[in-house]
């Protein structure tokens, strides 16, 4: 069955739990590939692939404490332990493929520790999507601060990476490089003061569709969506989807599949301990009378919405 429940701590194809939170997929050669922190051990990011969208296979701790590091960049910091030796802290990591440079290109959150000071994004790199990355190290883009965090990739390869700055007051836009290991512009401050987090993007129907979180720590909220006719064009006002938690969840990623579209959701278990009880939601993105509306399902078949064979 290709049903999974909503609010639980999903099972691979081993039996084990996928580890994959604040994460992202990535469709490449006939796989979705799910990416996502993985906080046990000295792993940083893990990746699962699936044909089906419920059975997921494991592939690789694809960024740990080991992971190589080359410095790429001139005023990078190349850190992936702090200074006692310990794990510092990577979250939301995404993955774009670079049919130009044939190459996969991770984008992640980068913590010193818990206290969320470093504000930073770190690169990583690999001639695979599921192959050992190569970490080049965090920065502040432009120098601003950089949390919360999505990429957008056009059919035409330009790339975007949106993050929460400025204390996560607001969310910045940046058109990345052509080899996406670097931001080339920021083409938006949007929503200042607002104090949008967890991003995330996805293209339907021609329009641009961002929903967003409010800042709350590891508490569920509101989540807001708005609309564009393109990336750097102008975004609409926020308007409220879902109810006063999103339905228990904060956004992870957006998909799209034969014009259907799925939000993917973390119901995070908090702090410390408490993280690994963190688990996935997924609910069907619809337009219904004008407005862009979350349906809260107990459970779905995720592969079966998208083909419309779904019930819902
Ligand atoms: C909300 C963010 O969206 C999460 O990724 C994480 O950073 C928590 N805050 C930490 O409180």
């Amino acid at each position: 069955m290709g049903i999974l429940k909503n609010g639980e701590l999903w099972k691979d194809v081993n039996g084990e739990p996928i580890h994959a939170h604040g994460g992202w997929m990535l469709y490449y050669n006939g796989y979705y590939y799910w990416y996502g922190e993985d906080r046990r051990e000295n792993y940083y990011v893990s990746c699962y692939r699936s044909k089906n969208l419920t059975d997921w296979e494991f592939r690789n701790h694809i960024i740990t404490t080991e992971s190589k590091m080359e410095g790429y960049y001139v005023r990078t910091t190349l850190m992936l332990r702090n200074k006692n030796g310990g794990k510092i802290n990577l979250e939301r990591p995404k993955v774009l493929y670079n049919k130009k440079t044939k190459k996969f290109v991770l984008w992640v959150h980068v913590e010193n520790g818990m206290d969320y000071h470093e504000a930073a994004v770190g690169i990583a790199e690999c001639d695979s999507p599921d192959g050992d990355f190569v970490y080049y190290g965090h920065f502040n883009p432009y120098g601003y601060m950089s949390r919360d965090c999505t990429l957008f990739q056009e059919e035409d390869g330009t790339a975007y990476f949106i993050s929460a700055a400025r204390d996560n007051a607001d969310l910045h836009m940046y058109r990345l490089t052509d080899d996406y290991k670097n931001v080339k512009k920021l083409v938006h401050k949007l929503y200042q003061g607002e104090y949008r987090e967890a991003p995330a993007v996805v293209k339907y129907n021609g329009m641009y569709h961002m929903l967003t979180s409010f800042c709350t720590g590891w508490a569920p909220n509101q989540g807001k969506y708005a609309c564009a006719d393109s990336m750097e064009g102008e975004w609409s006002d926020l308007s409220e989807i879902g109810d006063s938690t999103t339905y228990q969840s904060q956004p992870a990623f957006l998909i799209e599949r034969n014009g259907r579209m799925l939000y993917y959701g973390d119901r995070w278990g908090g702090d410390g301990e408490k993280y690994f009880a963190s688990s996935y939601v997924i609910y069907p993105l619809e337009w219904e009378n004008g407005k862009l509306t979350l349906k809260f399902v107990n459970e779905i078949d995720p592969m079966a919405y998208l083909n419309r064979e779904g019930k819902i």
